[in-house]
């Protein structure tokens, strides 16, 4: 059976489509699944921000397929792992969980690194340009450690 990895963040058009894109060019197909959603239904149905876009286009990677749609309960059931982009994501995907076993699904990401110490992955959406290219940079930094010790787990 497949692993299933869920990222999420507010809006599912500029961090979590990059931690989709990025952890799924580290995986193989074959044996996991990477998804991302956003907890707010504001862009649903709509391709990644232009500028998630362009970043990993830099980098190597084609994001601009992926279309928001919106965290619901049914996740918890789908996916293995589901982890919030920051601690208002964390706070909004707990609210929906159902029992505790969907709320050890939860991860604040930036934890696979720094653990314990809730780190925001930081809201690229109303900042300047170069937002991007450390967003990128931090999830391409913390999807290495994540997919290295999803392999092990795997085997
Ligand atoms: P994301 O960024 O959560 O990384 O996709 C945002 C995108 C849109 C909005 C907020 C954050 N918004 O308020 O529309």
């Amino acid at each position: 059976m497949k692993t299933k990895i869920l990222m999420v963040c507010l809006g599912n058009i500029c961090r979590s489509p990059l931690a989709e894109g990025i952890l799924a060019s580290k995986l193989s197909p074959e044996h996991f699944t990477v998804d991302s959603a956003g907890t707010g239904d504001y862009h649903i149905g709509k391709n990644p921000d232009h500028r998630s876009i362009a970043i990993a286009k830099e980098k190597g990677l084609d994001i601009s397929h992926q279309q928001a749609r919106q965290f619901t309960a049914q996740d918890f059931i789908d996916y293995d792992y589901i982890y919030a982009m920051d601690g208002s994501n964390y706070q909004n995907i707990i609210a929906l969980a159902p029992d505790a076993n969907s709320k050890e699904k939860v991860k604040m990401i930036l934890n696979e690194l720094f653990e314990g110490e809730n780190v925001d992955v930081p809201d690229p959406y109303f900042g300047l340009e170069n937002g991007f290219p450390i967003v990128y940079n931090m999830l391409d930094e913390v999807c290495e450690t994540i997919a290295e010790n999803l392999k092990k787990n795997h085997l």
